[in-house]
Parts: structure tokens; C-alpha cells; sequence
């Protein structure tokens, strides 16, 4: 079944072309490479063992959550176990339902498409794609207005893997056709250790254990971020010439990378910031943020938070999201007192 990988463009929103190389060159290549997750892995085994065991194409599967914790690596380590051919496109490639059918009359018997961002689908793409991953079946329209028919046509048993960042945005029948649905989490630092060392060693990068610990310490629980400062890093060590990377190097790659000390970006600070100065550390609502800093409340909601309630520094409550403690003291600022803040609500 396997044939050469057929590539298409990947991942657009994310980087420029340079980094996706790097982390492309970066990606796991094996289940022991791939670090933490481990429930998800454990489960997508024994999907793939099953399925090659029926000689039967892996059901679809939906994998889901914030940016860099490893969608894109896990369905090419699913298409290599399943020795399948991946096809890889997105949400925003396919235009017409006419360009999904002739990608999906492209594949083979246990091929792979991969649909990166698939909450970007637009209305009449979906809807051609409910009958192929039911029924394996596409509907084709020939001809205009009263004489139109339809035509049914027979697709191989293929696998869809979607990816989203924004599951919120999926409609309940593209996601209820899914047979798998995972969302992936964020790594704890050691995981992120592991993840940070295996990389070195692949880019040949000398790096003592202190700054692997400030690294997964720093990468917001996000691979793609710790291998980032990582990859800064060791552009400072090769200009400056020092041969290894060490605590200093990884401080100015960190001010580079405008990420701070807990791991926050600029995106998190500016979410904060805006509960405290404008909110008054909140209780306020999702929708009263994402207009005050003009982002989208999925993002916020999807992208931006779960990372800042995993540390701690904002709550939800059923009046709005507060800032904690510990955020105020992160950006050296004093909490309001409880019973002030009691008062100005009631
Ligand atoms: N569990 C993991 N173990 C090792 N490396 C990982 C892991 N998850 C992600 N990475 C690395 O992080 C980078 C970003 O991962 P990617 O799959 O592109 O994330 P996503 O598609 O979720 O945005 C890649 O270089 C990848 O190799
Ligand atoms: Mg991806």
C-alpha cells in the first residue's frame, strides 16, 4: 500500500515555511518518540492493531487542542503504523465541493487524508463530506434545475484525520462522524524534558541538564514551543561561538521569543492584563474580554486559556473569568482584596 508520501502544503497558520521545516525535520518519528499523551497513544495502538488485524481501514479519527501539542505528529505516526499513504491538506484548501471529490476520488483502498483545521471547512464542502465517511459513497450533481440527478459514486474504505484547535466551531454531524475523538493535552515539564533533549541530540546541540530544565520550565507545556527556544538557542550558541547552551543563551532567546518566565506570549499577557486594568481582575465574561483586546472568543476560549487555568492564573466562575492571586503576583502587582472586590459587586 505504501507508496511515496504525497505532499501537499501544511499547516499554513502556523509559522513560516523555514520553522515548519525545522519542525518538521524535529518530528517524531517513532510511538517512543513521541513523548507523554499516553492514553491517546495506548488507544490509537490498539485501534491500529485491530484495524490491521481486519485488514481494514482505522476508523476516522478527530484529534483536538491548543496549537503545538501534536496533532500533525500523531496522524503521520498513525499513517506509518498503519503503512498507509497520508494526504495532507485543510480546512481553507478546499474550495469547492468539487475540489474535495477530486482529492477523495484520488485515494486508495486504506489511504489517509489528513484535514488540518477542519473547523475551516466551509457548509457545502462538509455536507459532500457526511456520505464519505458514512458510506464511502459521493454525491455527485449533473446537470441544472428540474433534469438535475444526482449520481452516487463508490469511494475506497479510506481514513479522514481531522485536527482543530477549535472543536467549538465543529457542527455535531461532521463530529459525530467521527468513530475516535481526542484531545490532547498539555505536557508536564518533565515530558517536555524528554522532548527537549531527544531534539538537541537530533540537531547535535552540546546543552547541559540546567538549561533543559529552564527550557520545559518555559515552554508552556507546548512542544512546539520548547523546541522553539530550543532552536533560539542554539542560533545564539553558533553566532556567539560558546559551543553549548547554557541558562544565559536561553534568556535572550526566551526575550526574543517574547515568552516570560511561567512561559507566558504576548497573547497571554495582553489577556491578562486587559482583566486587571480594565476589568478589575474580572469576574467578566469571555465575550467582554475578546472585545476589550479585539480577539475571538473561541480563541480566547481554546487557545489562550486552558493553558492559564492548567497554572492557575485565572478562574472560571459562573459570573466571568477571574485573575488569581498568583497572576498578580507574576506580573508584581497587588491582588484587591477580597471583601473590596465583595463590595463592588453587590
Ligand atoms: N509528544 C511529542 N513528542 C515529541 N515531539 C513532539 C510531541 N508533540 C509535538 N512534538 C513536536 O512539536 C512540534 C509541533 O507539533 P505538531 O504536531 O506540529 O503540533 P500541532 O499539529 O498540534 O500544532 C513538532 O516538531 C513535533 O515533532
Ligand atoms: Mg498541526
Amino acid at each position: 500500500m505504501k507508496k511515496q508520501e504525497k505532499k501537499q502544503e501544511e499547516n499554513p497558520s502556523v509559522g513560516g515555511p523555514e520553522e515548519e521545516i525545522l519542525f518538521t525535520s524535529l518530528r517524531a518519528q517513532t510511538w517512543d518518540d513521541f513523548a507523554g499523551q499516553k492514553n491517546i497513544k495506548e488507544s490509537l495502538r490498539i485501534g491500529i492493531t485491530a484495524a490491521k488485524k481486519r485488514k481494514e481501514a482505522i476508523e476516522h479519527i478527530l484529534l483536538y487542542g491548543p496549537p503545538g501539542l501534536g496533532k500533525t505528529t500523531l496522524s503521520h505516526l498513525i499513517a506509518k503504523e498503519m503503512e498507509s499513504n497520508i494526504k495532507i491538506t485543510s480546512g481553507p484548501a478546499i474550495e469547492r465541493a468539487g475540489d474535495l471529490a477530486s482529492i477523495l476520488t484520488n485515494l486508495e483502498q486504506g489511504d489517509i487524508l489528513f484535514i488540518d483545521e477542519i473547523h475551516r471547512l466551509n457548509k457545502v464542502v462538509e455536507e459532500t463530506l457526511y456520505p464519505a465517511m458514512e458510506d464511502y459513497a459521493l454525491d455527485i450533481v449533473i446537470g441544472k434545475g428540474p433534469s438535475a440527478r444526482t449520481l452516487r459514486l463508490d469511494l475506497p474504505h479510506f481514513t479522514i484525520i481531522g485536527a482543530t484547535t477549535r472543536i467549538g466551531l465543529l457542527s455535531s454531524p461532521l463530529r459525530d462522524r467521527f468513530g475516535v475523538i481526542h484531545r490532547l493535552s498539555f505536557y508536564s515539564p518533565q515530558e517536555l524534558e524528554a522532548i527537549i533533549l531527544k531534539a538537541a541530540k537530533k540537531l547535535s546541540v552540546p546543552i547541559d541538564r540546567e538549561s533543559i530544565l529552564e527550557i520545559a520550565k518555559r515552554g508552556r507545556g507546548t512542544p512546539r514551543i520548547a523546541l522553539k527556544i530550543l532552536k533560539r538557542a542554539r542560533d545564539f550558541v553558533q553566532v556567539k561561538g560558546e559551543g553549548k547552551i547554557t541558562k544565559e543563551l536561553i534568556n535572550d532567546a526566551l526575550k526574543m521569543l517574547e515568552v516570560d518566565e511561567v512561559g507566558l506570549d504576548s497573547s497571554d499577557r495582553r489577556f491578562i492584563k486587559a482583566i486587571i486594568d480594565k476589568h478589575a481582575g474580572g469576574p467578566v465574561g469571555a465575550e467582554t474580554i475578546a472585545s476589550t483586546i479585539s480577539e475571538d472568543v473561541g480563541t480566547i476560549e481554546e487557545v489562550i486559556e486552558p493553558y492559564l487555568m492548567q497554572i492557575g492564573f485565572i478562574k472560571k466562575t459562573n459570573r466571568g473569568r477571574v485573575v488569581t492571586k498568583i497572576a498578580y503576583h507574576h506580573f508584581g502587582l497587588e491582588a484587591p482584596k477580597e471583601d473590596k472586590k465583595q463590595q463592588k459587586i453587590f
